[in-house]
């Protein structure tokens, strides 16, 4: 049968969608129990939460439109810029490895994605992508950190391509970027076609809610905000995303949990003698070889789901490991020392 969303991989360990492991902040929680019935039988107003993330972002209120998880905000970004536009011979340039829905909303807006391989060790290959630059370039997609290597691409980097494509959006995906690297958003005033993607879906734990936002110059903002849904985001995650950034305590502390969890998992590969990379996000990608979903069929007997990252053609024989609650780590990396045992004695 075929079901909507993504397929449930059941009772377990949760490390296969870099979500927050440890929940969200008890705040939320409160806030939601506090939703009063009006507010669920009347259509939801966003601007206090748009004046709130201003003032958290450090930006113009203008500059900010929320969207159902930054997903949405990929997609209507394509929308906006290059379906509503009516440009026939739109190309996007995705640097590799990728996430899905950056080809896949290219595909829905009928463009054509020019893909970019990476650098060795996954550098961010910004010659390349200045080379795939062409007078039909409508979008660029970059992620930093990336999802799944956990890479960062330099302020200087984003800097160069942003002014080398004015003819295009430059999309910088930061769904990471609390857990380490530099923010682009202090540099967004000088780049009028930069868009700053961001989500309550990682470090904040709101994964179940869909909250994410796109930051931009109105030049930018504007097309996407024109394609966006009214009411796109809901009652009672509108009240969660409130109480979320009114927890200052809850993202310092997650973080530090991340960045001491992922120090345990390059040990531990160390350890066991696989490659992995030092990842600036919440998740860490390690070289098991092939087959992998065998790896990954294995670890989830041991009821730990990771993500099988094979099928892109930049990371043949890796999975990625969410870096969460030392705790979960722990369980992690027991089982995934005994799926090396096993699997390394069955070759
Ligand atoms: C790089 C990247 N961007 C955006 C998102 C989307 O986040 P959400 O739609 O949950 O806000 C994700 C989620 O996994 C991601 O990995």
């Amino acid at each position: 049968m075929r079901m909507q969303g993504y397929p449930d991989p059941g009772p377990g360990l949760r490390l296969h969608l870099n979500e927050n492991t440890g929940g969200c902040s008890p705040r939320v929680l409160e806030a939601i129990r506090r939703v009063a019935s009006n507010e669920i039988s009347t259509y939801p107003s966003y601007t206090d939460l748009v004046l709130a993330c201003a003032r958290h972002f450090d930006v113009n209120p203008e500059w900010v439109l929320l969207t159902n998880g930054l997903d949405e905000g990929i997609l209507m970004a394509a929308v906006g810029h290059i379906a509503k536009a009516r440009v026939h011979d739109a190309e996007t340039i995705i640097p590799l490895p990728a996430f899905d829905p950056y080809p896949n909303a290219t595909a829905a807006v009928g463009a054509t994605a020019i893909r970019v391989m990476p650098d060795a060790g996954f550098a961010f290959p910004t010659d390349e992508v200045l080379r795939a630059l062409t007078p039909r370039t409508r979008m660029i997609f970059l992620n930093t950190p990336n999802n799944p290597t956990g890479q960062l691409i330099s302020i200087p980097d984003l800097k160069r391509i942003a002014a080398a494509a004015p003819h295009a959006i430059v999309l910088i995906d930061e769904a990471y970027i609390e857990f380490g690297g530099t923010s682009f958003l202090p540099e967004l005033a000088g780049y009028p076609n930069v868009l700053i993607g961001r989500t309550f879906s990682k470090a904040y734990g709101l994964a179940g809610m869909r909250v994410g936002i796109v930051i931009g110059q109105p030049p930018a903002l504007d097309p996407v905000r024109a394609v966006t849904l009214p009411f796109n985001i809901n009652a009672v995650a509108r009240a969660a995303t409130q109480a979320a950034l009114e927890d200052s305590d809850f993202l310092p502390r997650y973080a530090a949990q991340v960045h001491a969890s992922r120090e345990r998992l390059y040990a531990a590969c160390r350890r066991l003698g696989l490659e992995y990379w030092e990842s600036a996000a919440n998740f860490v990608l390690v070289r098991v070889g092939d087959p992998v979903q065998i790896f990954v069929a294995a670890l989830a007997t041991h009821d730990v789901h990771v993500r099988d990252r094979s099928k892109d053609p930049a990371t043949p024989g890796c999975i990625r490991i969410t870096a969460g609650v030392l705790e979960h780590t722990d369980a992690a990396i027991a089982a995934l020392e005994s799926v090396v045992t096993s699997v390394g004695r069955s070759r």
